[in-house]
């Protein structure tokens, strides 16, 4: 049997009101949908250059064209097909878009003369349709080197900043839009109400996609597609698969079979507390493989980052391979896969281009498993993804977990990892997570923990000399995992995760703050 292609997913295919995203190569591509999803309309992100026939077959309410980072004018800049603006679809431009859309109608694109990046004071002169409602003046996000410096005389500008005279403008008679700025980002005032203006006054929409309607078509869905059959899950205790579960034990219940390997580099109780969990919420069968033997001797002796990861990789699928041959006559496997990873995997048909991160693999089980893939939420952004966790009645504390990567500690414990490193990795890890859960901030974080470091410091400890080992804390807050910022923790909280570490964790003399923010530095040490 080989793996299907079609995974089961319910939006994507059923949604029947949807915009789409034509990506130019922003870095904001995804948070423009996610806007557009707020305003309970479903889009989805695909190629520039997606052809006409694909579009018209996705019978769009509206397109919106993402900015990049090219020159409209340069050779091999990205374009989409000018028969776009003949559809009669809503179109909205952001700024690379808003520049496309003016050269291809007759406008010209320059450098100009004062960049801006950063926060603009908008000038409202037109005040219907795109800005209905809106006080005269509003503060923009501003991110360009270019902008439009003559305007065609089929447009109307509608705004202006200081340094860019067209800042928001409309085609006179087609319905096509363009923004110099970027309203997706939350430093735009208004720039919520701004793409709900586009949506409902311009494009017509009625805002059909709610995750109560999700639930319902994926759970129909999903009992079409497996009839009587198994289906087996891997689970982890993070909320992609957590809600993976829910929603497919909701749909066909004692059908389900969950496998949950542990590796032996989960955190401290770990395994514990995601067997109480499921089994206060499930009353599925949970096959729980003690595979910590297995995963260490496959990591002795090693300490190259990838090298470490590739074999967690293998050591995983043989664990989970062995259980599933125990359950019989399963045929499907389902997986959290979530929209990012579809669309950074390049696997979206006619979504962007591929950046793909190697490195996020592991749970990706391969072919020769010979099941069929059901991935429910491969539609879905990790907000939706949490917010259908609550509504599927999950506990709030599985449902704001910070996400754990699925080579676990492996990755948080520098170089060749041991049993005793481990442990003391744990105890590390589990302090600086506490903390912050008791200093109110672990919904505000969006990944906390410690990381174990091959160094060792000289310390003084009573009258001694010691010669222990560091340990660095991490924490960061981000949108979207792709670029994140490191947290700016109040420094009493630092001090109580310091000292208590110090004094608490035995092979551990210094503390130090990771205030390095993603890029250059990544999220994790390894
Ligand atoms: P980086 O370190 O690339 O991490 O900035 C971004 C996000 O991905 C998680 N991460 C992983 N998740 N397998 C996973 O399942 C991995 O190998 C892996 N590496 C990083 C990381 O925890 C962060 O949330």
């Amino acid at each position: 049997m080989s793996v299907s292609n079609g995974p089961i997913s319910s939006v994507g295919t059923l949604a029947d009101e949807r915009v789409i995203v034509l990506d130019f190569g922003s870095q904001y591509a995804q948070l423009i949908a996610r806007r557009v999803r707020e305003q309970h309309v479903y889009c989805e992100i695909v190629r520039h250059n997606i052809s006409i026939a694909a579009i018209e077959q996705r019978k769009p309410s509206a397109i919106i064209l993402s900015g990049g980072p090219n020159s409209v004018y340069e050779k091999g800049a990205p374009k989409c097909d000018p028969a776009i603006f003949k559809l009669g679809i809503p179109i909205l431009g952001i700024c690379y878009g808003m520049q496309l859309i003016s050269e291809s109608l007759g406008g010209k694109v320059t450098h100009s003369p004062a960049r801006e990046y950063g926060r603009s004071r908008l000038k409202i002169g037109n005040m219907a349709d795109l800005f209905a409602g809106f006080p005269h003046e509003i503060d923009v996000w501003m991110s360009h080197g270019d902008q439009v410096s003559n305007l065609s005389d089929e447009f109307e500008p509608l705004a202006s900043t200081s340094t860019c005279p067209f800042a928001a403008v409309s085609h006179k008679s087609l319905p096509v839009y363009g923004l110099q700025f970027h309203p997706e980002v939350t430093h735009t005032s208004l720039g919520g109400t701004l793409i709900h203006n586009f949506l409902y006054n311009i494009a017509g929409c009625e805002g059909r996609w709610h995750l109560s309607n999700f639930v319902t078509q994926t759970i129909e869905h999903i009992r079409k597609i497996v009839g009587k059959n198994r289906v087996i899950c891997g689970l982890s205790g993070g909320v992609d698969s957590s809600v993976t579960a829910a929603l497919l034990y909701k749909a066909i219940g004692s059908q389900l079979s969950c496998i949950l390997v542990d590796n032996g580099l989960l955190r401290k109780d770990e395994q514990t507390a995601v067997i109480t969990e499921f089994t206060k919420h499930f009353k599925a069968d949970l096959h729980v493989v003690d595979g910590e033997a297995l995963f260490m001797n496959a990591l002795a002796g090693i300490s190259e980052p990838q090298e470490k990861r590739r074999r967690i990789g293998h050591a995983f699928i043989e664990c989970f391979k062995a259980e599933a041959a125990k359950i019989k006559d399963a045929k499907f496997l389902a997986q959290g896969t979530l929209y990012p990873d579809v669309i950074e995997s390049g696997a979206a048909p006619d979504g962007p281009a591929a950046t793909i991160k190697l490195h996020h693999n592991v749970g990706g089980l391969p072919e020769e498993l010979g099941f069929e893939l059901i991935e429910p939420l491969r539609d879905l952004f990790k907000d939706e993804v949490r917010r259908l966790g609550a509504e599927l009645g999950l506990p709030e504390a599985l449902v704001w977990r910070h996400p754990f990567p699925g080579p676990g500690l492996a990755v948080r414990c520098l170089g060749e990892i041991t049993r005793e490193k481990l442990a003391v990795l744990r105890e590390a890890d589990e302090i600086v997570v506490s903390e912050i859960k008791n200093a109110g901030l672990y919904r505000q974080t969006s990944q906390a923990f410690a990381v174990l470091l091959p160094v060792q410091s000289v310390g003084v400890m009573g009258d001694a000399r010691t010669y222990e080992n560091a340990v660095a804390v991490r924490c960061v807050n981000t949108d979207d995992f792709m670029t994140a910022d490191w947290s700016h923790l109040p420094y009493d909280l630092l001090a109580r995760i310091s000292t208590r570490i110090i004094n608490e964790v035995r092979g551990v003399n210094r503390v130090c703050y990771d205030i390095s923010s993603k890029p250059p530095a990544t999220i994790e040490w390894e």
